[in-house]
């Protein structure tokens, strides 16, 4: 079972960035964190981060045979990449979205926030639990194939 990983934009900041929001845990912690749970569950995991929307497109169609399933968090993409919507669709493999923070929370007060290009195209989402909702995010993903 191959899961593609896609980061999106700033997350390679994940620690640094806005710490009161995403938290302390660096990217590399939390692919080790995705990497031991996809260990658990048997699943091979392959990790991208990248700040280009084109970049992350191109990272999806490289390896879309490759994939049985997809992990993304596409970071402020999620809102507006109607391309990455796109290409998720074209992939037409199971995908799972998944958040740090809390989406509908903070949409109170930064209303784009609420919306998700890939809502509609995605299997299933995972937020709101800061790096544990790319592993339960995977978990959900895994449990769909
Ligand atoms: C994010 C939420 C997005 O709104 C934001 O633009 C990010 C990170 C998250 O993981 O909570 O970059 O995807």
């Amino acid at each position: 079972m191959n899961i593609l990983v896609l980061h999106g934009p700033n997350l390679n900041l994940l620690g640094e960035r806005e710490p009161e929001i995403y938290g302390r845990t660096t990217l590399r912690e939390v692919d080790v964190m995705i990497r031991l749970e996809a260990r658990r569950l048997g699943a091979t995991v392959r990790c991208f981060q990248n700040n280009g929307e084109g970049e992350l497109i191109d990272l999806l169609h490289a390896r879309r045979k490759w994939l049985d399933g997809l992990l993304i968090n596409p970071g402020a993409y999620t809102h507006y990449s109607w391309a990455l919507r796109d290409a998720v669709a074209a992939v037409a493999k199971p995908c799972v979205e998944v958040h740090l923070s809390d989406l509908k929370a903070r949409a109170k007060d930064e209303p784009f926030r609420a919306v998700s290009v890939l809502d509609g195209v995605r299997a299933g989402l995972a937020g709101g639990l800061g790096p544990r909702s790319y592993v339960e995010g995977l978990k959900l993903l895994v449990s769909l194939l």
